[in-house]
């Protein structure tokens, strides 16, 4: 059924308008003003901003890690994601050493289909570069449209790649067109560090911060970036944290390297100090790199204003504070890495990025939706309001007055991160390619709606949008 979304102003990367969405199939197929279809359903946006819906790069559903496994996974995840403004997710597919990379993307595919109420891609794991590994990336991007892959930098001996590795890695995504994410934390010396201080007898949360001191987030950034120098290839940072980072993605960009940084909510609004939480509530902030000096923050909000950053991702891996993050009493190394974000990343972007005259309503877009799109192979099918893009559009009221918490979030994990914050700003309803998920508040998409999306290859987001409308016709 056709739908016109009226009277919003609808809100890009580049522009800011009063006018009326026509939605058929799925699709954008007009945007004008007072627009009339007879037998549209009319969708009233009054006082509300229309958005490009979100576009969350970086998630962890249902992923094992830590002795245990995240507890939101593509159902609650996605309905979570779907509440908070967000229409397309980009979760990680974990591999193992020696095994076929088909099977783990086949494992993400069990895990997601019939599940995801949004619609969802993945990127890839790679730990090893074998001759087996090496035959097989071509395909994987070519028959699953997997167009981007993770190396970790950090977690020895469990996630962690060697910089040979990284290194062909590189080549390989150079010669491919994919983009190389990276977990960039000095691995070997933060696991002497963890070592050492539990010799001592440093046991309590706020260690897991102490041992994973900036400088070495700082470091292995920047090594990462000269590898890809090296190898005339394309980097992504996955949640950098500090000033440390952030000057070595901004020299490396300043060279005219294709380097680019994500950050996340957490990182913008929290501190170290969170870690030393009494009664060990300290551990529900555990995760990497940890929170930072609250100076850091500053740092953060100017280079994504700047453009020195470029996108906000979640890092979305949720563990419950009882029977899961308590793994860690006695041990801060024991304490499952990972937080819950996925729900309130869009929110906290426009209350704390917009509201707060930190960022431009389009900025706002830009690095929450449209360059997340752009660079991972979804634009413009994604990440714009435009004609021939898919219907993924949030009617956000930016009057409501709210305060996030876990009594009221929809993520199935037992605490928030973010309790207590007040927010300005709700995404009161969101729609999918064009099918309401989130209705005047309410849940009202299905489990299985979401589909999986092929990606283009890096550097090919410039094609128009993959539908064709239909021309001379009734529009
Ligand atoms: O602590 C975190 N961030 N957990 C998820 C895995 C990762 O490093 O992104
Ligand atoms: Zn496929
Ligand atoms: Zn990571
Ligand atoms: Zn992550």
């Amino acid at each position: 059924m056709r739908k016109i979304i009226k009277n919003g102003t609808i809100v890009t990367a580049s522009d800011t308008y009063f006018g009326d969405i026509l939605i058929d199939d799925g699709i954008i197929v007009m945007i004008g003003v007072d627009l009339d279809d007879e037998g549209a359903e009319i969708v009233d946006a009054s006082g509300c901003y229309v958005f490009p819906g979100g576009i969350d790069p970086h998630t962890h559903l249902d992923m094992p890690f830590g002795g245990t496994v995240t507890v939101d996974d593509f159902e609650s995840g996605t309905i979570a994601a779907a509440f908070g403004g967000t229409t397309t997710v980009i979760d990680f597919c974990l591999t193992s050493k020696g095994a076929p990379l088909k099977s783990a993307v086949e494992t993400w595919h069990r895990k997601s289909a019939g599940k995801a109420v949004i619609d969802y891609s993945f990127h890839l794991m790679v730990s090893e570069v074998t001759d087996e590994v090496l035959a097989e990336l071509p395909q994987i991007i070519e028959e699953e449209g997997i167009t981007s892959f993770k190396v970790f930098m950090a977690y020895k001996n469990v996630l962690q790649a060697d910089d040979g590795t990284l290194y062909k890695t590189l080549l390989v995504a150079k010669e491919q067109g994919a983009l190389v994410m990276v977990h960039a934390e000095n691995g070997d010396v933060i696991d002497f560090l963890v070592r050492k201080a539990l010799e001592e007898g440093n046991t309590d949360p706020i260690y897991h911060a102490l041992t994973r001191p900036a400088v070495l987030e700082g470091e292995a950034t920047g090594r990462a970036a000269d590898l890809t120098a090296l190898a005339d290839s394309q980097l992504y940072v996955v949640h950098v944290t500090c000033a440390e980072a952030v000057w070595k993605i901004a020299e490396a960009r300043k060279k005219g390297l294709r380097v680019f940084g994500e950050t996340c909510p957490q990182y913008l609004t929290l501190d170290q100090t969170d870690l030393e939480r009494p009664d060990f509530e300290g551990a529900k902030y555990v995760w990497s790199p940890p929170l930072r000096e609250k100076r850091n923050q500053d740092v953060l909000w100017n280079a994504l204003r700047n453009g020195e950053l470029q996108t906000v991702g979640s890092d979305q891996c949720s563990f419950n504070f009882k029977g899961q993050k308590d793994l860690g009493l006695g041990d801060f190394s024991k304490i499952p890495n990972g937080g819950p974000m996925i729900e309130d990343r869009f929110t906290i972007l426009f209350s704390e990025g917009v509201q707060k005259g930190r960022l431009s309503l389009n900025k706002f877009v830009d690095v929450v939706s449209t360059t997340n799109a752009k660079l991972f192979g979804l634009f413009p099918q994604k990440g714009t309001i435009a004609i021939g893009s898919d219907a993924d559009i949030v009617i956000f009221d930016p009057s409501v007055e709210r305060t996030l918490s876990v009594d009221s979030h929809h993520m199935k994990v037992d605490y928030s991160a973010f309790e207590g914050m007040k927010v300005t700003g709700e995404p009161v309803t969101v729609l999918v390619r064009g099918e309401f998920v989130v209705r005047d508040g309410l849940f009202v998409g299905r489990p299985g709606y979401g589909q999986y999306l092929h990606r283009r290859r890096f550097g090919e987001a410039d094609k128009p949008a993959v539908k064709k409308l239909p021309i001379g016709g009734a529009y």
